[in-house]
């Protein structure tokens, strides 16, 4: 199969991926507005040439790929006729991922979006993969847990491939490849990128991957805490400075939890008054599902709702009472600013007139400024040297003659 001709002809040459297994047109990025410029980088590019070199990924393989940003690894190989499934924690990576296959004039299932979370052993994550290509994710404890969770489906002599920026690749890296998989060399840099090569020692079992980590809380309720997830495995200080001047919601009230990370403030919430209706949402997999578990272990007979998606977008306009978020300050490190704006104005979208915002964020954020502009005003709830908890009411908008609209 080929992208159609017409796509990759008319496209932004910043948006033109010429792979050894195809040339892609990649437009859509894994960010709300502002991101990186490409949605590829050079460690994807150095991974696509090598997998070429060594005769990886030919037509009919199947291949696995982990944490690709929007494309840039799956579609070039499953242009060349792999079957390739991508998993990967965000969901905006996976709407990057569709758009850009459709981009390509391509079927949204020539590749397989698998969430982080599904289990190995069934769907997509069922048979013996030929290749596993893993873009290096932050923290040493998330490759450790992803590679732990994998290792069942690599096939003897199956080839293995960690694709980093040189600042992102240390020697705990090679460590996890090591001890997950099998001796590990890297490559040397190129354009600021290296690879990691692991050959699958068939003697070796790492075992499960580690339990998730845990933490307590001053109350003694336990939270669920996985690597990956925001501060995974401790409390943030700003959430713990939004824990202390979090407002008790209304009896029964429609709660929020925006970008909820592991669920901690879901819990407070919840536990502060138990009638509410609470929704916990966040654009990570592992997020959902660690808020899910920490809302489970601690207040067990509850019905809540958890929901992925991009910001506010999954839930409807004027659903909520309360909505509680402390934004990402940076995406993938990137500036999150767009992110931010787009769960601020989301959250207003989903309030109820006479319901609240109350955002925590980094005083230098001017999170202060976006709230004025769109709620007309806010006022701050606590403060510390580093952090600021706001609080903004969502007012009827003045109709131009000054009634209420
Ligand atoms: C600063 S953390 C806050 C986590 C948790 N609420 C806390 O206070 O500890 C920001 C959260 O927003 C999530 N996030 C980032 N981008 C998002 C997006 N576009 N839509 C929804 N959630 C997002 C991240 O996955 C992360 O869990």
């Amino acid at each position: 199969m080929t992208a159609q001709g017409g796509a990759v002809a008319g496209a932004d040459d910043r948006a033109v991926l010429d792979a050894p297994q195809g040339r892609v047109v990649l437009p859509t990025t894994s960010q709300r507005g502002r991101g990186p410029l490409r949605a590829w980088d050079a460690a994807d590019e150095l991974a696509l040439q090598h997998l070429a070199e060594v005769g990886a990924g030919a037509a009919g393989s199947r291949v696995l790929v982990v944490g690709d940003r929007a494309g840039g690894l799956a579609i070039p190989l499953a242009l060349a006729g792999a079957e390739v499934a991508s998993l990967s924690d965000s969901w905006l990576a996976h709407r990057a991922l569709a758009a850009n296959l459709a981009a390509n004039g391509l079927p949204e299932d020539l590749v397989t979006a698998v969430p982080r979370t599904a289990p190995v052993g069934g769907g997509a994550l069922e048979r013996p993969v030929d290749v596993l290509v893993v873009k290096v994710p932050r923290t040493a404890a998330e490759l450790q847990a992803v590679l732990c969770h994998l290792r069942p489906l690599l096939r003897p002599g199956a080839v293995v491939v960690g694709a980093g920026m040189t600042r992102h690749v240390h020697a705990s890296t090679v460590a996890a490849f090591a001890a997950a998989v099998g001796p590990t060399s890297t490559t040397r840099a190129r354009k600021k990128a290296r690879l990691l090569l692991a050959d699958v020692d068939p003697g070796l079992d790492p075992g499960p991957p580690p339990p998730p980590a845990t933490y307590r809380l001053p109350s003694g309720q336990e939270v669920i805490s996985p690597a990956g997830v925001f501060a995974a495995g401790r409390l943030d200080a700003g959430t713990a400075l939004l824990l202390a001047h979090l407002p008790t919601p209304a009896p029964g009230s429609d709660v929020v939890d925006l970008g909820c990370g592991d669920g901690v403030v879901g819990l407070a919430l919840a536990t502060a008054e138990p009638t509410i209706r609470l929704t916990c949402t966040d654009v990570a997999y592992t997020a959902v599902e660690a808020a899910r578990a920490t809302l489970a272990r601690n207040l067990p007979d509850r019905q809540d709702r958890f929901l992925v998606g991009d910001a506010a977008d999954p839930l409807e306009d004027g659903s909520a009472d309360l909505v509680v978020v402390n934004p990402p300050s940076h995406d993938e490190h990137v500036e999150g600013d767009q992110t931010a704006w787009a769960m601020l104005s989301g959250a207003r979208r989903v309030l109820r007139v006479g319901g609240a915002l109350v955002v925590v964020a980094h005083r230098d954020l001017g999170h202060h400024a976006r709230l004025s502009r769109l709620f007309g005003g806010h006022r701050t709830l606590g403060s510390d040297r580093r952090f600021v908890v706001l609080q903004a009411d969502k007012r009827p908008r003045r109709a131009p003659g000054g009634t209420p609209a």
